[in-house]
């Protein structure tokens, strides 16, 4: 275990902060909102957005870092927001110079990838948390604690956003399930704690805008999860939890009627808007982690096993068969 620095027993924790687009934004807002945070130092490779959101932080508690290297000089802690490829080597320079790290989704595009990485973090015995942020949701966190058990067990979720990602973000993040549904599949592992046994994916339009996935559980569970972009119904998460317990739902879902009835459009934005206490939460949780004060709660073993779920549905749309999901 590292011997923790005069800063972070200050409470003082310097923070590095890597990407300062959409959820960069996000992350940063929260961290200069939590009173353990001293001082955010942010990288991007556009300076200019880097320094549009530092001269936003009260108290010149923000500043730019022009590289890499500027980054990682005199922090406590990493967070990673740049895009997905950069993922993994910042984090192993991370890892490497045995800074705490959280790390967004997903950690990399395969679950080998991601394992690799979780066997250096704990060799080095470095925490990282991974941006799983409906974890932190409290509306989601008093249905997961209602537990899953007994009678017909189904999760059925449904995802929309009312816009995509432009077609250079979806390149270089792996499309609707690797970017987007991830946190779709990482939602029913948690919620159930449950081992899947088999996905099967089908996305019908070319562009694959919309998907359908089905998770079926070694306790004889079941979760559907519908996901589009694009939706002119706007953005919805819906999650329907059942099991002998009862069923109890989250989201947009209207009334029973037997006729047809207009899906009203969501008059939520995004996921910014929906899930900002999950955010904050999420990075509050991380600075108890950097401090020493509780158990990482979204570990890299977690990432693996969620992104197993991802590997499998990707080879499921694939061969248009039912795939395993491994249980190692
Ligand atoms: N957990 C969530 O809810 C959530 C939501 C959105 C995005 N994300 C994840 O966060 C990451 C960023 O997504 P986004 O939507 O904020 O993207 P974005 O395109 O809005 O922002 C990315 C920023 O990173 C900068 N950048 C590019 N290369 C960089 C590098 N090498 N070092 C530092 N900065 C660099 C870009 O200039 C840009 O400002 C993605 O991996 C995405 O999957 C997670």
């Amino acid at each position: 275990m590292l011997a923790m620095k005069p800063s972070v027993k200050r409470g003082n924790v310097r923070v590095g902060l890597a990407g300062a687009g959409r959820i960069g934004e996000v992350h940063f807002a929260s961290l200069l909102r939590d009173p353990r945070c001293g001082t955010v130092k942010v990288h991007d490779l556009d300076v200019s957005r880097a320094t549009e959101l530092t001269v936003t932080a009260p108290d010149a508690r923000a500043s730019v870092a022009r590289s890499t290297v500027e980054l990682f000089d005199d922090i406590d802690a990493l967070v990673i927001a740049s895009p997905t490829p950069t993922h993994l080597p910042l984090l192993r320079e991370a890892i490497s110079r045995g800074v705490p790290t959280f790390c967004e989704k997903p950690v990399a595009m395969a679950s080998a990838d991601v394992e690799r990485v979780a066997a250096e973090a704990a060799a080095g015995g470095v925490a990282v948390q991974v941006g799983f942020h409906y974890r932190f949701d409290p509306a989601l966190q008093e249905l997961a604690a209602e537990g899953w058990a007994g009678g017909r067990k189904m999760l059925r979720i449904l995802s929309t956003t009312a816009f995509a990602p432009t077609a250079e973000y979806l390149a270089g993040a792996g499309g609707l399930i690797a970017d987007k549904l991830i946190h779709e599949l990482d939602l029913v592992r948690w919620m159930t704690g449950s081992q899947p046994r088999s996905v099967c994916a089908l996305t019908a339009d070319e562009e694959a805008m919309t998907a359908a996935l089905v998770v079926t559980f070694e306790d004889g569970g079941i979760a559907t999860i519908w996901g589009g972009y694009e939706s002119v119904a706007g953005f919805d998460l819906t999650v329907e939890k059942e099991d002998a317990s009862g069923a109890r739902v989250i989201g947009n879902r209207r009334p029973l009627s037997n006729k047809p009835l207009e899906v009203p459009v969501s008059t939520v934005t995004d996921f910014r808007e929906r899930f900002m206490d999950a955010y904050a939460i999420e990075i509050a949780a991380f600075l108890d982690v950097v401090a020493g004060e509780r158990e990482n709660p979204c570990s890299l073993d977690e990432a693996v096993a969620t992104q197993r779920l991802v590997d499998a549905c990707a080879e499921s749309l694939i061969t248009a068969q039912v795939v395993p999901v491994p249980n190692r």
